[in-house]
């Protein structure tokens, strides 16, 4: 049985065609950067709840999510109309094992996204655990266009602050972007362009990767990092790329 609790939407942002984030008043639990809740509307006399990564930072308020509606989607299409005042369900306790929990210090941790899946590395980025085990941060946001670069000027904050140890690249994959790349996160680890264009390389002895967003993405990136002697991170057997699945 999942705890529902209610959650009321205090905010909310439309960064392009079908791609918001909504900000809530909710009294969860404590989490760690990374985990998801769940949000539900009762929908037909049936209550219809879907995971969300968590975009704010453990111990911050509002809670916010970041999502694009699918068509034809029986929640995000409902939760895309939604307004400050409005209330949703959400379960007070976080779920998921996509942490920073039981990864081994490195030099460099590459945070690689599809779409929304940028949102959950937010989360990360706002709390301390990457700046304690990492040298260096790279966060790449693989989006179709350039308009679903959401989140850039909250990027650009944490970077001031974090000055010389976070990079963040935009891999654009339908119009050229300068100064992004162009293409696809696969065809940038392929080619190279990627680690050139950071100045760092991706390896086992010195690299954690954490894949987020589109399966297709996620299961390409992993044989080209398994490729390279990488292996999938796991809470007894420490490894050096974990995954995040949305859809
Ligand atoms: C652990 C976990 C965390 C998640 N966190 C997020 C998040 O932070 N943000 C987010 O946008 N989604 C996230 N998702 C996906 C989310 O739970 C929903 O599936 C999605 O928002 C669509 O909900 P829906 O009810 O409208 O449609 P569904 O009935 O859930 O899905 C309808 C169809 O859309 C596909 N689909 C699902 N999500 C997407 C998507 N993002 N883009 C394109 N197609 C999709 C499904 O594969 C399915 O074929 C997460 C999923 C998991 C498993
Ligand atoms: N973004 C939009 O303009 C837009 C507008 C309206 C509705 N939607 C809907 O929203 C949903 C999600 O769209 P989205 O654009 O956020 O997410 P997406 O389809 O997952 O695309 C995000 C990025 O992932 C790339 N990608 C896809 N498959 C990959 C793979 N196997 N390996 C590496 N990269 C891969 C895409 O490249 P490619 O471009 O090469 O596919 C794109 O750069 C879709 O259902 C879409 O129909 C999107």
């Amino acid at each position: 049985m999942s705890d529902w609790i209610q959650a009321r939407v205090v905010g909310r942002q439309c960064w392009a065609e079908s791609l918001y984030s909504v900000q809530f008043e909710a009294a969860i639990s404590d989490f760690a950067a990374g985990q998801y809740i769940k949000v539900a509307l009762d929908i037909d006399g049936e209550r219809v709840g879907r995971p969300y990564s968590l975009v704010n930072a453990p111990g911050e308020q509002p809670i916010e999510i970041f999502f694009n509606a699918v068509p034809e989607g029986p929640l995000t299409t409902r939760l895309a109309a939604l307004n400050a005042g409005d209330t949703v369900w959400m379960t007070a306790t976080a779920s998921g094992i996509f942490t920073l929990e039981s990864v081994q210090p490195s030099r460099d941790l590459w945070l690689l996204a599809t779409g929304t899946g940028l949102g959950v590395y937010l989360s990360m980025l706002r709390s301390p655990e990457p700046w304690r085990l990492f040298e260096r941060v790279v966060l790449v946001h693989g989006v179709r266009l350039g308009a679903d670069l959401a989140y850039r000027e909250t990027l650009e904050a944490i970077a001031q602050r974090y000055l010389g140890r976070l990079t963040c690249v935009a891999a654009v994959s339908r119009e050229a972007w300068p100064p992004g790349l162009s293409g696809r996160i696969t065809d940038l680890l392929t080619s190279g362009a990627l680690e050139r264009h950071v100045g760092l390389t991706i390896d086992p002895a010195h690299s954690h990767v954490m894949l987020c967003g589109n399966s297709a993405m996620i299961k390409d990136t992993k044989l080209i990092l398994e490729e390279r002697g990488l292996v999938r991170h796991r809470r007894q057997v420490p490894g050096q790329y974990s995954t995040e699945q949305y859809h």
